[in-house]
């Protein structure tokens, strides 16, 4: 490729070793695209006529039918001599075409290349880890809506707090995932210009049209200078540091529900189909995927540690230190795979809604709703929090819940309780009383799922083409 100016050849480790075609063999579908977007450039500059265009075009698609398969990727990866992926598709063009599979690299440089391929796969892994979020955040509004009114204890300091609704828990996951879907694709449209057309680093030194390659590609526009272009990988740690928030929402997710699996609460019963046993002990069911789940994070943060650190003090522009952000990338392949395993096992989870609702129905969880109570007939909230507090150490040594006090033990603490404060203070009221937006009133949490879907349904909603092409806009009148 860049033999010409050589005395000595190299270093047979050394070669070895500096190659990136053992992972950059991911991006041939990527290469081919933008391979062929290039030439349609060149043929429009006129350096290539219609039919080398085609015959080169062709040839493209069929490296990449040639190597779609398990067998055909490793091929790609184990080639004898293949620098990198540009190399590798260049040699087999010559394979198949001869000198015109030469042509090809015209007015281009690896540089250029391999900015546009990242930019692609990563665009590609953003539609699918959306997809993935997407499917993961319905299956959570399905269990929602399953559970109906059922009931749970919320907690703060994993310390019981106030009851909740099942559903509105899950929704709070819903709006985890809403905002990663969201900043993925803040990422995918920041990352979605063009670098094709920045040569080596002071852009192409033919006059090509760098619209027509953007176009095909379904990039928004030619990136503006070339000197970025080229170097700039900020689209690749942006995305890592976004699944970083994916990762850490799971992890989330993952811990409670192996904590809520335990005997000790008993709400989760871990679906057999995605629950390992012991070798050891018999009895044993464990979350295996809650536990590795919530482990996940920690490849995903590295990753975008890793980057970080590879971008740091770079000079400008191109530097081979950013042939080691490629790995980083493709190390995080895993999460739509892993967030679809997620959204099945959601789909598979069942509560046990009777001890659910025992622990919400113990512990004063209903406290809160008392002095509420007392707000409305007219007492300040502090006087009513001090107050509530003194029927409830006097309830925890009788060993009962405030329900089961009677109207003249109350009294002593208030003369403001009256009859109506049982009514205010059963589960149903202690829910209802939330009536905000936001809330875990029954109503409010109804309307919250009806606008989650929809909500779900129109983020999720990606799709990459190029606005018109300038000429066309011209012609348009635009
Ligand atoms: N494999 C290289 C990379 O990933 C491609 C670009 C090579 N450019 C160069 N000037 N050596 O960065």
């Amino acid at each position: 490729m860049w033999s010409g100016r050589f005395r000595e050849p190299l270093d047979t480790e050394f070669e070895q070793w500096q190659r990136s075609i053992v992972f950059d063999w991911h991006l041939l579908p990527q290469e081919v695209a933008a391979s062929k977007a290039h030439a349609s450039a060149l043929c429009a500059a006129g350096i290539l006529t219609m039919s080398e265009t085609a015959e080169l075009r062709a040839a493209l698609d069929a490296i990449a039918a040639a190597h779609a398969s398990d067998a055909g990727k490793a091929a790609v990866r184990d080639h004898a001599s293949a620098e990198d992926i540009h190399h590798f598709v260049e040699l087999s063009l010559v394979e198949r075409i001869g000198s015109l599979g030469l042509k090809l690299h015209t007015g281009r440089s690896r540089n250029e290349q391999i900015a546009t391929d990242l930019r692609l796969y990563i665009r590609e892994q953003i539609q699918l880890t959306i997809a993935a979020l997407a499917a993961w955040a319905n299956a959570l509004v399905e269990l929602a809506k399953k559970s109906g009114e059922a009931v749970m204890p919320s907690y703060t300091h994993l310390q019981r707090a106030e009851p909740v609704l099942i559903a509105h828990w899950l929704l709070a996951y819903v709006e985890m995932l809403l905002r990663d879907i969201s900043r993925l694709k803040d990422c995918a449209a920041r990352l979605n210009f063009c670098p094709l057309g920045s040569g080596p680093i002071a852009g192409a030194t033919l006059t090509l049209d760098r619209w027509i390659a953007a176009k095909e590609l379904g990039f928004t526009a030619p990136t503006p200078n070339s000197m970025d272009a080229t170097s700039d990988r900020d689209f690749v740690l942006e995305f890592l540091q976004a699944l970083t928030f994916v990762g850490l929402h799971a992890s989330r997710f993952a811990e409670e529900i192996t904590l809520f699996a335990t005997a000790e609460f008993g709400f989760v019963l871990l679906p057999e189909a995605f629950s390992t046993g012991s070798s050891a002990m018999p009895q044993k069911k464990n979350p295996d995927l809650t536990e590795l789940l919530r482990a996940k994070v920690g490849r995903i943060h590295a990753a975008a540690e890793a980057v970080t650190l590879q971008l740091k003090g770079l000079p400008l522009a191109y530097n081979k230190d950013l042939q080691e952000t490629q790995e980083q990338a493709f190390a995080v392949e895993f999460v739509p795979q892993m967030l679809s395993l997620v959204a099945r096992f959601t789909a598979a989870l069942t509560f046990n809604h009777n001890a659910m609702k025992t622990a919400a129905e113990n512990g004063y969880l209903n406290a809160m709703a008392a002095a509420t109570y007392l707000v409305y007939k007219g007492v300040p909230f502090r006087t009513a929090h001090e107050k509530i507090g003194n029927a409830v150490r006097y309830a925890l040594e009788k060993g009962v819940e405030l329900n089961a006090l009677a109207l003249d033990e109350l009294k002593q603490f208030g003369s403001e309780f009256d009859a109506d404060f049982f009514s205010a203070i059963n589960l149903n009221s202690t829910l209802d009383c939330h009536d905000v937006l936001g809330g875990t009133a029954r109503h409010r949490v109804r309307l919250a799922l009806e606008e989650t879907r929809a909500r779900i349904a129109a983020l999720a909603q990606v799709r990459f083409a190029a606005p018109a092409y300038p000429e066309e806009a011209v012609n348009a009148g635009a």
